[in-house]
């Protein structure tokens, strides 16, 4: 008899309840090592598969997509697929997919996490106590900034930027807000206003980045907006690396032309600019905006849910190339 059964790829080994599933129905190959997997690697375990699992780390360019001419869906385990050749997917009538919704609040908690840690000089306080540098309270004693009643900057105003502005209601805070399109009903419901990127830069305490990667938001903050911000300000990133050029980050804060940073993703991940580890007034995280056990496992879960659904030859629920379904 013959099994129809189809082959899928995994780069990585996901959550146990994702693979559960995908196992059911399908034949599964995961990558066997804890690493990020080369280039050659992804080919190699993509070879005869009818479906790829792949995660931000993978580049899924061209060349990925055509090694496997039988290629029939991917799906990511992100919000975030900028790693992945849209165009050539959809020429080529293969469905891609992403994970939105499902990592929103914890990404918003992280964030949150931030934009309190780098004022309060959090992470430069642990440090000094576990020194044993710690020699009694003093008036003038690692002073920070207030965070309550300051003003919030959000430049991308999707279901992230909206879960951050949430938050910060709790903070008594004004919300500056940028985005691709206004949120009338939302704006009333979280007291936000929207403004041009300029204003946003020129009056915000705490500027967080909530954009997706692409040609228009590569390096959207450089010198020339480092230069607008407020010397007192903050910059928050927990989207993309990219989205902010790197070099001209660390010449602001060697010029103190912000306060601080706070910083979950790199321009050159997972490589960070060295000299970002010398500031005190920076906080560094290894790209954990979605790190909880509840949303890596939803994450997992909807992945495969997509990817099986566009193996059966179905329009999955988070499509991001939709267009091809309409095309046929
Ligand atoms: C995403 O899904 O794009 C996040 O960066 C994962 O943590």
């Amino acid at each position: 008899m013959i099994n129809l059964k189809p082959r899928v790829f995994v780069t990585r080994k996901l959550p146990d309840e994702g693979l559960a599933l995908l196992k059911e129905k399908c034949h599964v190959e995961i990558n066997p090592y804890d690493r990020i997997l080369t280039k050659e690697e992804v080919i190699e375990g993509l070879k005869d598969k009818d479906g790829l699992l792949c995660l931000l780390t993978d580049k899924i360019d061209s060349e990925v997509i055509c090694s496997n001419p039988g290629l029939k869906a991917i799906a990511t385990y992100a919000a975030g697929y900028n790693n992945i050749d849209i165009k050539t997917a959809s020429e080529r009538h293969i469905p891609v997919t992403n994970t939105p919704d499902v990592l929103t609040e914890s990404t918003a908690d992280l964030t949150w996490s931030l934009i309190l840690s780098v004022p309060r000089r959090i992470v430069e306080g642990d440090k000094l106590c576990r020194e044993k540098k710690f020699k009694g309270w003093g008036p003038m004693f690692m002073l920070g900034s207030d965070i309550y009643g300051k003003t919030l900057g959000i430049i991308g105003m999707g279901r992230i930027g909206l879960a951050v502005a949430a938050r910060a209601q709790g903070f008594n805070m004004k919300i500056l807000y940028h985005s691709r399109k206004r949120m009338i009903e939302e704006e009333k419901k979280l007291n936000m206003t929207f403004v041009s990127i300029e204003k946003l830069l020129r009056e915000s305490d705490f500027i967080t980045l909530h954009v997706p990667l692409n040609s228009e938001t590569k390096h959207l903050i450089g010198s020339k907006e480092f230069c607008i911000m407020k010397r007192t300000s903050y910059l928050i990133n927990t989207s993309r690396g990219e989205v902010v050029d790197e070099e001209a980050l660390v010449e602001a804060l060697k010029n103190g032309e912000i306060m601080g940073a706070g910083l979950d993703v790199y321009e050159k991940e997972p490589a960070i600019t060295e000299e970002l580890t010398g500031f005190e007034n920076v906080i560094l995280l290894p790209h954990i905006g979605s790190a909880t056990v509840e949303t890596r496992t939803r994450m997992a879960v909807m992945a495969v849910e997509n990817l099986l659904t566009a193996l059966d030859g179905n329009i999955p629920a988070n499509i991001v190339n939709k267009e091809i379904f309409t095309k046929i």
